[in-house]
C-alpha cells in the first residue's frame, strides 16, 4: 500500500533521513518507534507532501502509494491529502470555534 524507496531527506545541510526503504501492507497497523528527533514525523510527513511546505528542504528517493510516486508532477496534492492524512500529537484547530472546526469538512462537501 505504502512504500518508501531509498529515501533521503535534508533540512538545509542537515541529513535527517538516510536511505530509508520499507513498505507498509494494506489493512495492517505499522508502528514507527524511535527516540525523539530520529525522524519519525519527517518520514510520516512525506506521505501527504507536508514537507513541501518547509523551505530549504530536499528529498531524494521514491514515496509510493498503491504503486504511484506521490511526488510525480501529475499528482494533485489536494486529492492526495483526501486519501493520506496525518493526525498530530497535539490538536491544531483553525482559529474558529470547535464546532466550526468539526463542521468544516462537512460544510466544504456541501453536507
Ligand atoms: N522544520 C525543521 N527544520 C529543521 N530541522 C528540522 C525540522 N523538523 C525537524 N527537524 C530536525 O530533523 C530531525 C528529525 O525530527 P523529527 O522528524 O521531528 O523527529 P521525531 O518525530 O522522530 O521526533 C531532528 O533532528 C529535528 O531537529
Ligand atoms: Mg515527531
Amino acid at each position: 500500500m505504502i512504500e518508501a524507496k531509498n529515501i533521503n531527506f535534508y533540512y538545509g545541510d542537515f541529513h535527517a533521513l538516510k536511505d530509508i526503504s520499507m513498505y507498509m501492507k494494506k489493512n495492517t497497523v505499522t508502528a514507527l518507534i524511535g527516540p525523539s528527533g530520529c525522524g519519525k514525523s519527517t518520514f510520516l510527513r512525506l506521505f501527504n507532501r507536508m514537507n513541501d511546505l518547509i523551505d530549504n528542504t530536499r528529498l531524494t528517493g521514491e514515496c509510493l502509494i498503491q504503486g504511484e510516486n506521490i511526488y510525480n508532477k501529475s499528482v494533485h496534492v489536494d486529492e492526495l491529502r483526501k486519501k493520506a492524512g496525518m493526525v498530530f500529537q497535539k490538536p491544531n484547530p483553525f482559529p474558529k470555534s470547535i464546532f466550526e472546526n468539526v463542521a468544516y469538512g462537512l460544510r466544504v462537501n456541501n453536507m
